[in-house]
């Protein structure tokens, strides 16, 4: 069952009722300013952090769910409406809500009168725009009243959550013009404020959200509104708001739009006061200026447009198969954004309190977006290693404020060192900017002591080889990617953090995935010495990884797939010799990945394991059998019952690990099919059962032990976008960045005949025509580049402004 549909011409989802299973959400700003905005107008706006500089306030664990948000009340006569149905939830004579490209726009409709709101943050820009637009259908002049509506937040979203005490008493805005002005802690420490203006004068205001719903109502019934008078109330203390009501007057087919601006502002130290007690809003003023006409907005929505319409040109695949093409050209990439501007901090299943930029995480990231937005990345990439310690260790996660190390997780996450390189690396083959590779970047964030880059980069292949266990595979520490296999944790108290709880430090309990990455991206490292001249180094790191490779395929084989770890007693995890999690995904895609296996069919039996034990219908599962009892010696896996997250949930994540391994051995059918189980625009039929947004990827599909088989979980800010992005695009399509040029190599289903992808690279456009007369999954019969043939597959660099017509032949 569908709930809309996709418009691939305007690049939009198209929800049409707004009870969906799940609110369906979408992301306004691009850079520093953010808002999260659901089908029914719910969420809230953030300025670069979502715990320390919440600006509007939304209750995740609500009930009704998703209350709150930039509400409009329409009071026509005794109905008063909506136009993205909540909170009055009056039904509606139509309804409408558009997700777009950094935009959501409702056009909804109730006796005779239709309202379209359009919400966006304009390109550098530090606030959201709404645009209302009533239009009167109807044969009558109507007059109605609107009133908005924005709660505050104070400023930081955990104290404001839970500091009743002194909140209660802090509130403080002021009103001028109607602007309402959010000013709570300004008189202290804070030199920044929020504000909320509508383009004309207001027929009253209120500021206290006490007084505006009434003290026992809920957003869905409001004092105010429902006796159509404002109460012009300035808040103080308790819970402040701010509304505007304007009363419209429209003619039979007349139109009216009224925009509403919610901004932030920061001011110096020295000019933050015009008066006593009166805030300097000469900043707001002129931000209200810039967007006091609708000819102002559809510029900026146009600038908006064009913006996405050059980031998704750079990428581009026609192909028959229409989903396929809408993930590749639209949704995926744009998934992979709003990863990169949020890692996994504020969702609808991310509150924005608890995780700031995780160090693997955002390292992951990096590779679906570093085509698009190169410069940000090599930023990110700079933040990440600043906060790595000289031992190769790092934070794991860090605050985007304050680019700060997070403390009270810390680290010891032996994973997260190895992702630092991979990030680099995939960098560097999109850009040929090796430069950064000598940027003298901090340790433990301390600007008096830096090193390299690839000094960094060294520490962390280092930290790998200094670290090993008894078996001389590497040592897991607190974890690696599965934040949830905690083996040096054993934890049997309630609330003990599996992540930070027990020793880092364990010198048992070894990571077979951790293993596998060090011979998948170790070989990064050793290109880019060896591109450096530093051949000694290159030698030396290679034999690290011919010896781990060895470790691996000796104590890290369970004869039929890859073990997963030992655990800190040197008992084997995923092993046919355990009663339950006897095989895991993870190791089985990385290993393959790095190629471990592939000359022997070693590999070849681990993804035949991983078809006949772990696939279902809906993906492929974490582990099996799922762990029925909780195991100390696991960690949280085993924490989550049978089928969901890490205990054998579809954990969408690794499941392109797989796809890539298919691609590895040649299967180039398997690895599409595996593509089209979990890439949402492929699900969308299933939406009841599904119940996220069909339009990008979840975290999580409960696994074939949940009784909710096939239900997901987590949407939007996940590993999963990126990694699907690199399958679909560079492992299947076949379009790899290298240092020397781009690579083709495309291992696809034998049923394609033909598909055209214009990647462009480096500033030069190339147009790639693959066609497949022999039907075969992967290999190549001939390439030619502008009509001439050229050997092997790689297709130079050009100069910045080309375009190059490359025709492959696969055979
Ligand atoms: C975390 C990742 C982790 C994964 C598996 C995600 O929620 O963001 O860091 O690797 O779960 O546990």
């Amino acid at each position: 069952m569908k709930f809309g549909h996709f418009d691939d011409s305007r690049r939009e989802y198209v929800i049409e009722t707004p009870k969906t299973p799940f609110p369906w959400i979408n992301y306004l700003g691009s850079e520093d300013f953010f808002g999260l905005i659901s089908n029914t107008a719910g969420g809230y706006n953030f300025y670069k952090d979502a715990r320390m500089r919440r600006i509007t306030r939304f209750r995740y664990n609500n009930i009704p769910v998703d209350d709150g948000g930039r509400y409009y009340y329409i009071k026509d006569g005794e109905t008063v409406w909506n136009p993205g149905y909540k909170p009055v939830k009056t039904d509606l004579d139509s309804y409408e809500c558009r997700h777009g490209m950094g935009y959501t726009t409702f056009t909804s409709s109730k006796n005779g009168l239709t309202a379209q709101l359009l919400a966006f943050v304009p390109l550098g820009y530090k606030g959201e725009i709404n645009r209302l637009t009533l239009e009167n259908n109807s044969t009558e002049e109507k007059t109605v009243s609107v009133f908005s509506l924005r709660e505050w937040c104070l400023w930081d979203a955990s104290d404001d959550m839970l500091n009743f005490q002194r909140n209660f008493s802090t509130g403080q805005v002021e009103v001028e013009n109607g602007v309402v002005y959010h000013k709570t802690e300004y008189r202290e420490r804070r030199n920044h404020y929020a504000f909320y203006s509508v383009n004309r004068p207001v027929d009253g205001f209120d500021t206290q959200l006490e007084d505006f719903l009434g003290m026992y109502n809920g957003f869905d019934r409001p004092d105010v509104v429902f006796t159509g008078e404002s109460k012009n109330t300035i808040a103080d203390g308790w819970q402040p708001c701010a509304s505007h009501k304007n009363v419209i007057t429209l003619k039979p087919g007349e139109k009216q739009s009224l925009i509403y601006i919610l901004g932030y502002c920061e001011l110096p130290e020295a000019e933050k006061w015009e008066a006593l007690h009166v805030i300097n809003k000469k900043p707001a003023k002129a931000m209200i200026e810039q967007f006091a006409t609708c000819e102002q907005v559809d510029a900026a929505m146009d600038a908006l447009r064009k913006n996405w319409d050059r980031l998704l040109s750079l990428y581009n695949v026609e192909i028959k198969d229409e989903k396929t093409a809408r993930m590749v050209n639209i949704w995926n990439p744009y998934q992979c954004m709003v990863t990169f501007n949020m890692s996994r901090s504020a969702s609808y299943f991310e509150s924005g309190v608890g995780r700031g930029l995780g160090f693997r995480d955002s390292s992951q990231d990096l590779l679906g977006f570093v085509h698009q937005i190169p410069e940000r990345a090599k930023e990110r990439i700079l933040d990440i290693a600043a906060t790595q310690f000289r031992d190769g260790g790092c934070y794991h996660q860090y605050q985007p404020l304050t680019k700060k190390g997070n403390n009270d997780i810390g680290g010891g996450f032996n994973d997260d060192p190895l992702w630092l390189i991979a990030g680099t690396a995939a960098y560097i083959k999109e850009t040929g900017d090796f430069s950064i590779l000598d940027e003298a970047t901090p340790y433990d964030c301390n600007p008096n002591d830096t090193g390299s880059l690839l000094e960094h980069l060294s520490a962390s292949f280092n930290h790998v080889v200094d670290n090993k266990g008894p078996h001389g595979l590497p040592l897991i520490g607190r974890a690696d990617w599965n934040d949830c296999m905690n083996l040096n944790c054993h934890s049997t108290t309630p609330g003990e953090s599996f992540q930070t709880f027990g020793t880092a430090d364990g010198r048992v309990a070894e990571s077979v995935l951790i293993a596998g990455m060090f011979v998948a991206i170790g070989p990064e490292l050793v290109e880019l010495y060896t591109r450096k001249g530093m051949n000694d180094k290159a030698a030396a790191a290679q034999k690290e990884i011919d010896a781990m490779r060895e470790t691996i395929l000796t104590h890290g084989y369970d004869g039929e797939w890859f073990l997963r770890a030992y655990d800190a007693f040197g008992a084997k995890i995923g092993s046919k010799e355990c009663d339950e999690g006897k095989i895991f995904i993870e190791s089985q895609g990385y290993c393959v990945m790095a190629g471990i296996g592939v000359e022997d069919g070693r590999a070849l039996k681990a993804l035949n394991s991983v078809r006949d034990i772990l696939e279902c219908e809906h993906g492929i599962v974490l582990q099996q059998p799922a762990y029925q009892t909780y195991h100390s010696n696991l960690g949280e896996c085993t924490s989550y019952p049978p089928g969901y997250k890490e205990n054998a949930g579809i954990f969408c994540h690794n499941n392109p690990w797989i796809m890539i391994a298919e691609t590895v051995i040649g299967r180039g059918g398997r690895a599409f099919d595996l593509y089209k189980k979990i890439a949402p625009a492929y699900r969308e039929e299933i939406s009841d059962l599904h119940r996220n947004e069909p339009y990008v990827y979840s975290q999580m599909i409960a696994g074939k032990d949940a009784s909710r088989m096939g239900e997901a979980k987590n949407s939007w800010l996940t590993g999963t976008a990126a990694w699907n992005f690199v399958a679909i695009s560079q492992a299947i399509l076949g379009m790899k960045p290298g240092y020397d040029g781009l690579t083709v190599d495309p291992c696809i289903p034998a049923s394609w005949d033909e598909y055209t992808v214009t990647r462009m690279f480096r500033g030069a456009k190339y147009v790639i025509h693959i066609t497949n007369p022999k039907g075969v999954e992967k290999g190549i019969a001939s390439i030619t580049v502008d009509g001439t043939a050229i050997s092997g597959n790689v297709i130079p660099v050009y100069p910045e402004g080309t375009t190059h017509a490359v025709e492959v032949v696969m055979g």
